[in-house]
């Protein structure tokens, strides 16, 4: 069976009832188990990782949020890279959590209520977490709050004109180009995006997008 069939497909909620969101974290708890679709670490010259090291580029001394970070695969990356930066991870599943490596601080919170002060973060980036928020909105108006003037943030997620391509639960959602685009504008003073692929080398097939912005 594979993981989301549980979830049978019906209007997306736009809304994160108290419910809902027991439901969405018990699911990723469970899913920390699976380390086939959850992986903990990742192959650093995979480019979605590279496009997050290149776009922040001097971290030193700075501090990062990977918001719905899961096992932490990408800040550990960012960990290892740049020692001297003060690197978060925020998860709404402990299980997840419990995979990140030592050298990453861990939070478990909802991106829709980010439990940091404004502007006290240099950048933040989220992959394929956003497109389980419900509320987006809200989300990308948290991770903007949280980040400095001048600070800079990517999303990674899918687009939706690939929707269907996968399986997903009923509350996923995935994204125009130019509707996320115009959620970040709200906050952030350049914002762009661009389909990405796996490897550099590969033409992007469509199914991936990143956000960049600098707030
Ligand atoms: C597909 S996983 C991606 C994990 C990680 N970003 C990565 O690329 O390995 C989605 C993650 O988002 C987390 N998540 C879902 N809704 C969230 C929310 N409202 N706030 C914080 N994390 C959330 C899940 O617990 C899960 O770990």
């Amino acid at each position: 069976m594979s993981l989301w069939s549980r979830f049978r497909r019906r209007e997306r909620p736009t809304q994160l009832t108290d419910e809902l969101r027991r439901r969405i974290r018990q699911s990723f708890e469970e899913a920390a188990d699976d380390e086939e679709h959850f992986p903990s670490t990742i192959d650093p010259r995979i480019y979605h990782v590279q496009l997050i090291l290149d776009y922040f580029g001097y971290l030193e001394g700075s501090r990062v949020l990977d918001v719905g970070c899961g096992k932490g695969r990408f800040a550990r990356v960012l960990a290892e890279r740049h020692p001297q930066a003060e690197i978060w991870g925020l998860d709404i599943s402990v299980p997840m959590l419990k995979f990140a490596p030592p050298e990453v601080r861990t939070c478990a919170a909802s991106m829709t209520e980010l439990p940091f002060a404004d502007a006290v973060f240099d950048a933040a980036y989220a992959t394929e977490s956003l497109e389980h928020a419900v509320e987006i909105p809200r989300a990308v108006a948290e991770i903007c709050r949280v980040v400095k003037p001048g600070g800079r943030i990517v999303v990674i997620d899918k687009n939706a004109e690939q929707w269907g391509r996968l399986e997903t639960p009923e509350w996923e959602k995935w994204f125009h180009r130019r509707e996320l685009e115009r959620l970040l504008r709200r906050h952030c003073r350049e914002v762009s995006s661009r389909f990405i692929s796996y490897w550099e080398d590969l033409p992007p097939d469509g199914l991936f997008l990143a956000w960049l912005a600098v707030k």
